[in-house]
């Protein structure tokens, strides 16, 4: 068996991706956030979708009429993207960074989802993003996102280890959270078959969980006006979600 050091976040899970996040019900976020986009007025059917990963949202988005325009700081998840969008021959991609990106037109709706927000780690880097995202918006426009609470970091990953089998993929999921610090420090390990060969493929990921008075704070800051609602309803978001959505207007 051949084993590989910890690589960098997204850097060799890319491939694996879509299989580990089978279990994600990606139909019903994007619903959920056409309902957004139609009670916000919004006629336009662009989406920007920030840290898009593998692009499974454009899919859909794609499905649904919208055109798309990705951006990804990971060419490896990028590429998978590229493959699934081929077949279509629609949408945009771009490598790049959410803490420092600029688009040639601005765009009536941007998202950021699945926890991308947290992998930034300082409140200086997610108002970097913030303020990207409002100046790329057009005016009216709206940035949707979902973050991670520190309840979610701190007592569901907690200091546990997960073993997931996702069709067939066999992984193990090993977690740390720094009180200090809010960020919990996750150890990803998958093991495959490639060209007949068994691989351990490991990488070191992080996320910070912020309290949603800075995330509010922040978004304001940037010059949204800022609604925070328990992930996937319309309730007002509390610290004790494990997830909230993000409508934040310009
Ligand atoms: C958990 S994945 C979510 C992917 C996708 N949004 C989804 O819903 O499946 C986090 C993504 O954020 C990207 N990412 C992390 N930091 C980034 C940054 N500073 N700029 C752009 N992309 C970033 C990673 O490359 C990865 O594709």
């Amino acid at each position: 068996m051949k084993s590989d050091f910890y690589n960098l976040a997204f850097s060799t899970i890319a491939p694996y991706y879509d299989k580990l996040m089978s279990f994600v019900n990606y139909p019903g976020w994007v619903a959920y956030i056409e309902k957004i986009i139609v009670l916000s007025n919004i006629k336009e059917k662009l989406i920007f979708d920030l840290a898009c990963g593998t692009g499974v949202c454009l899919d859909l988005w794609l499905d649904r009429g919208y055109e798309v325009i990705g951006l990804d700081k990971s060419l490896n998840m990028l590429r998978v993207t590229k493959k699934k969008l081929a077949e279509k021959n629609r949408g945009l991609l771009i490598n790049g960074d959410m803490r420092n990106f600029k688009l040639a037109r601005q765009m009536p709706i941007i998202t950021c989802l699945y926890d991308s927000l947290n992998y930034l780690l300082t409140e200086a880097e997610l108002l970097h993003c913030y303020r990207r995202v409002y100046d790329a918006l057009s005016d009216d426009g709206i940035f949707v996102f979902d973050m991670n609470t520190i309840h979610s970091l701190r007592d569901e990953w907690g200091n546990n280890t997960f073993q997931r089998r996702d069709e067939g993929l066999f992984s193990i999921w090993s977690n740390s959270f720094d009180p200090n610090s809010d960020i919990s420090s996750l150890s990803i390990t998958l093991h495959v078959r490639r060209n007949g060969e068994e691989l351990v493929l490991r990488e070191h990921h992080q996320e910070r969980g912020y309290p949603l008075s800075r995330v509010e704070e922040l978004l304001n800051e940037a010059g949204f006006t800022i609604s925070l609602y328990r992930h996937l309803t319309f309730t007002p978001a509390t610290e004790n979600d494990l997830r909230i959505m993000g409508v934040a207007r310009k």
